[in-house]
């Protein structure tokens, strides 16, 4: 052993500042105090020095040698970032390096070349030019904003998912929605098939289309689409209000391929139906999230007017923060239980009687009949009630500037073919389509999250809830087949708080 006071005077001299003694200046060493412990450092330092190695007290981004003794290369990484924080933020970019290496170089008088024996061992890390992100396997456990950074492949993955449910290929279409859906809740672009690993929802078509539009920009799959006859017949013949993927498929078989030809051919239609193609420019049309709230107004007044004490919520869409919408959709309620029976029919009537109703149904829930249903449906059921309706909606303030350029031909044709109007953009008013729908309290928080949607967000909570709860979630309620019993929920928080589920903000449903 060196004596301490030898090795005290020798540690501390100046050596180092002589560049005379220092014979490999392009290797700085810190040897890590840590499980070493003070007095073998200064051992150390002192033997390094004299042999003409450059060891430095204190550890600096000038270090390019780091060496430890006992400790692991992520004690060693993480004991370093922490001498500078928030730093470079490149990392620490010296050798992690055993005492071995040391006691080596010593021997042989010179930095002996690096060995595999010689590294600390420290797991990899992903390069952070390849995100690589985790997510949930169910929509309902992730958060997805409105706006996303991947459009590109979503787009295309929703082509296809809209194609294979004009096919009527339900389970396809659920799994390019859910691949879309995987896609938007990443927080970054994708820009490369290796930063997909290990996320869920994305088979073996998705994964091709999306390889295909990273390395050639686009799908010929998708593009092909798009081009078909087909999708883009029944892309506009579905969208007539009314009119399902079966009609639409019995027309394109028959010929048809837009909603002129329907009234050309004097196709039988039923009331829905035939509005469909009177509004079809209007109901086409995005609804604006003013427009939404200046039908909201209405519905309020008309709810106020026949029940004082009703509450009206907009849902749907809006509530998730779209700025447009197909339809708006709102759930009518009474704070006391059985006030809100009876009370649609005098909402229609009240704006039917003002000539605010283009069209309306009102119908009783078909959920009774649904096959999702829980096992037993609660007394109340029979009171759930829904208006579909078109709204007539005065644009009082429309310049004509504002006023949109004409549609197409065959919209334009329909609207005159059919009814002899002229062109529905020079009306001072706008058909939009309204769903209302008259909850019980008790019921309301699960027919708020049931119609806030989206419609994907929708389903994974019902799969979650049946695969992973034993329960059966509808707008109505949770049913515990493990308790055999309704499980209460007068919040959206609450009803996430029985699935096992962290709340997730209308806003981060668009799934
Ligand atoms: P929408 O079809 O109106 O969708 O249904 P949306 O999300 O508001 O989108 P846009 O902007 O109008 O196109 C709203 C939610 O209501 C539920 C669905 O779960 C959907 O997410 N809903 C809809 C039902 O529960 N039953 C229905 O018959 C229709
Ligand atoms: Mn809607």
């Amino acid at each position: 052993m060196v004596p301490l006071k030898r090795r005290k005077t020798s540690a501390g001299s100046a050596v180092i500042d002589n560049a005379e003694v220092i014979k490999f200046p392009h290797v700085v060493i810190f040897l890590l105090e840590r499980r070493m412990g003070a007095s073998r450092k200064t051992f150390l330092t002192g033997l390094g020095r004299r042999k003409g190695f450059r060891v430095e007290e204190c550890y600096s981004p000038s270090v390019t040698h780091v060496v430890s003794e006992n400790n692991s290369g992520e004690e060693v990484r993480d004991w370093l970032e922490a001498q500078a924080p928030g730093g470079s933020g490149t990392g620490v970019s010296a050798h992690l390096l055993d005492i071995s290496w040391f006691t080596e170089s010593m021997a042989t008088g010179h930095p002996v070349g690096i060995q595999d024996r010689h590294w600390l061992q420290v797991k990899v890390e992903p390069s952070p030019t390849v995100p690589v992100f985790t997510l949930n396997a169910y929509g309902c456990q992730r958060r997805t904003p409105l706006l996303h950074h991947n459009n590109v492949l979503t787009d295309a993955l929703l082509v296809l998912a809209e194609n294979a449910e004009f096919n009527e290929d339900e389970g396809r279409s659920v799994a390019f929605k859910r691949a879309a859906s995987v896609l938007k809740a990443l927080p970054h672009t994708v820009r490369g098939m290796e930063e997909l690993q290990g996320l869920p929802c994305l088979g073996g078509h998705s994964q091709r289309v999306i390889k295909e539009i990273l390395e050639e920009g686009k799908s010929r799959e998708v593009e092909a689409t798009l081009q078909s006859q087909q999708f883009q017949a029944m892309k506009a013949l579905t969208g007539i209000f009314g009119v399902g993927v079966k009609t639409a498929d019995r027309w394109f078989r028959e010929g048809l391929r837009q909603p002129s030809d329907v009234v050309d051919t004097g196709q039988k239609l039923n009331h829905t139906q035939e509005a469909g193609i009177r509004y079809y420019e209007d109901l086409n049309t995005p609804v604006t999230r003013a427009e939404a709230d200046a039908i909201g107004q209405i519905v309020e007044e008309a709810v106020q007017a026949v029940l004082p004490g009703a509450t009206i919520t907009l849902t749907g869409g809006f509530r998730r923060g779209k700025p447009t919408g197909h339809d708006v959709d709102f759930l009518i309620t009474h704070p006391e239980e059985g006030k809100e029976e009876n009370l649609m029919p005098k909402v229609v009537s009240w704006l039917d009687d003002r000539g605010l109703l283009l069209y309306q149904k009102t119908t009783r829930n078909s959920y009774l009949e649904a096959k999702d249903g829980p096992a037993r449906p609660p007394h109340n059921m029979d009171r759930f009630e829904r208006c579909f309706s078109i709204f007539r909606l005065d644009r009082p303030h429309r310049r004509p500037e504002q006023q949109p350029q004409a549609g197409g031909e065959c919209q334009a044709q329909v609207g005159g073919t059919l009814l002899g109007q002229g062109s529905e953009e020079s009306r001072d008013w706008k058909a939009v389509r309204v769903d209302l729908v008259v909850t019980p309290a008790s019921q309301f928080a699960f027919a708020l999250l049931g119609w806030t949607g989206s419609q994907l967000f929708e389903r994974e909570l019902r799969r979650w809830a049946v695969h992973e709860k034993h329960m059966s979630l509808s707008s109505h309620a949770l049913y515990d087949s493990t308790q055999n019993r309704y499980l209460r929920g007068s919040t959206e928080e609450e009803i996430f708080t029985h699935l096992g589920l962290e709340f997730v903000p209308p806003s981060e449903r668009n799934a």
